[in-house]
């Protein structure tokens, strides 16, 4: 896999003269012959004289251990912080984000080979075991896959995989196929009760599908895979606009199938573009290229990049939603760009353009003092600045446990280089 994304990032912004040099060297050997072997031994040597990803990743390690610590004397898994200040922890019955911190902490383990991250991710991701027969949501793919799919990664552990299965099972009954989709909220209850919705799809289920991706592969039965293409196919008819932006929510009729209203839950306005999203159907596109190899799902990943690009902020770290009404005084979205530097990194894998520059803009901001906490600061989060819901008043300008999540992701996928072709 290519790894020219490589050559330029300086974590810390310390610019050397020999950096510079090498910087222009690389830039203007490595561009156009992405493809070279002598430019990807280019690209390797340099960051190994650079290694402010280590930096970063030593300065994870310190505030998660402190992190963890104090979320095993309390048997619960943080989310984010309150507006009190105090740690809010995931709710005990199903959270979203409940598979992110440990997922975090499988993240450490691949990093450290330390089993106390092991034992501890271990332990943090049985408290939600039972969710995996969860039918009343389609998040399974998230949570599951996150936790239990890293953990059964890097360890084998055959226990890991049933919980997978038994997940992806859960979630498959969620698909219609009269609308070719998995359901994204049910509309008995909840706010989303007080919407006129039948068959509500977000954009955000496209995370969902890798659940089902490594069912197939574990299971030999193509069930899972073929629910997940039917969705994506879905989706990418129905949820993009003329510039390669997304709708938020599509609501369908379960009956027919037929669209019956273009929406957003939490963006701005159902006409802007709210910045997780785009985030989030960056890389679910570009993780159904990693399984199908269909090229219609690289391209419309590539689209997404190009929106992101082109309408990104001079630190590459976009605001809370890309129409909000008052940017620049709008809060950003750290989450939103942690998972577009992951997802750009492995699409970058893929094509023939390079992502290098949108890469080492996201990461270098993420990782200066403006994102990213003191040590024993922001309730041990590394990343401040993420938005929850503004449209819901809920978790604005705070640190998020999956901002967190995605962030090591990408540190160690740009480190490692170890996403799968
Ligand atoms: N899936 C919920 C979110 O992105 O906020």
């Amino acid at each position: 896999m290519n790894k020219n994304y490589s050559y330029k990032l300086q974590l810390s912004y310390v610019g050397t003269i020999k950096f510079i040099f090498l910087l222009t060297l690389l830039l203007t050997s490595c561009k156009e012959n992405k493809d070279k072997v002598s430019d990807k031994i280019e690209a390797n040597s340099t960051i190994d004289e650079n290694i402010d990803v280590d930096q970063a990743l030593s300065n994870a390690v310190k505030q998660l251990e402190l992190q963890t610590e104090y979320a095993m004397k309390e048997n619960r898994i943080p989310r984010t912080v309150n507006p009190e200040g105090e740690m809010h922890w995931t709710n005990p019955k199903f959270d979203w984000t409940e598979g992110f911190y440990p997922g975090s902490l499988w993240y450490l383990y691949k990093y450290s080979k330390d089993d106390k991250w092991k034992n501890a991710a271990t332990s943090f991701q049985a408290m939600f075991e039972e969710h995996k027969n969860l039918t009343t949501n389609h998040d399974l793919g998230f949570v599951f896959n996150c936790s239990y799919g890293n953990g059964y990664d890097l360890t084998g552990n055959e226990d890991f995989m049933a919980v997978m299965i038994t997940a992806a099972n859960a979630l498959s009954t969620r698909f219609n196929p009269n609308v070719g989709c998995i359901k994204s909220w049910d509309v008995d209850r909840g706010w989303q009760s007080e919407r006129n919705w039948m068959f509500p799809v977000i954009i955000d289920n496209m995370m969902n599908l890798e659940l089902l991706f490594k069912a197939s592969e574990l299971t030999g039965d193509t069930k899972y895979k073929e629910i997940a293409i039917a969705h994506a196919n879905t989706t990418l008819k129905n949820h993009f606009r003329e510039d390669n932006s997304s709708y938020h929510v599509i609501d369908y009729d379960p009956n027919t199938g037929s669209v019956r209203n273009k929406e957003t839950a939490q963006g701005f306005a159902h006409e802007s573009a709210w910045a997780r999203g785009q985030a989030w159907g960056l890389y679910g596109y570009t993780v159904c290229y990693r399984y199908t190899k269909d090229e219609k799902y690289l391209d419309q990943a590539q689209k997404i990049a190009k929106f992101i690009y082109d309408n990104r902020p001079a630190d590459g770290i976009p605001y809370w939603d890309y129409n909000a009404d008052k940017i620049p005084n709008e809060p950003r979205d750290v989450s939103a760009a942690a998972i577009i530097a992951s997802a750009l990194i492995e699409l970058d894998g893929y094509t023939k353009e390079s992502y290098g520059a949108q890469i080492d803009e996201i990461l270098g901001s993420l990782a200066s003092e403006a994102y990213t906490a003191k040590i024993g600061e922001n309730n041990d989060f590394i990343l401040k600045h993420s938005v929850g819901s503004i449209p819901h008043g809920n978790e604005i300008d705070v640190p998020l446990n999956y901002a967190d999540y995605y962030y090591l992701e990408a540190l160690l996928r740009y480190k490692d280089d170890y996403v799968k072709n």
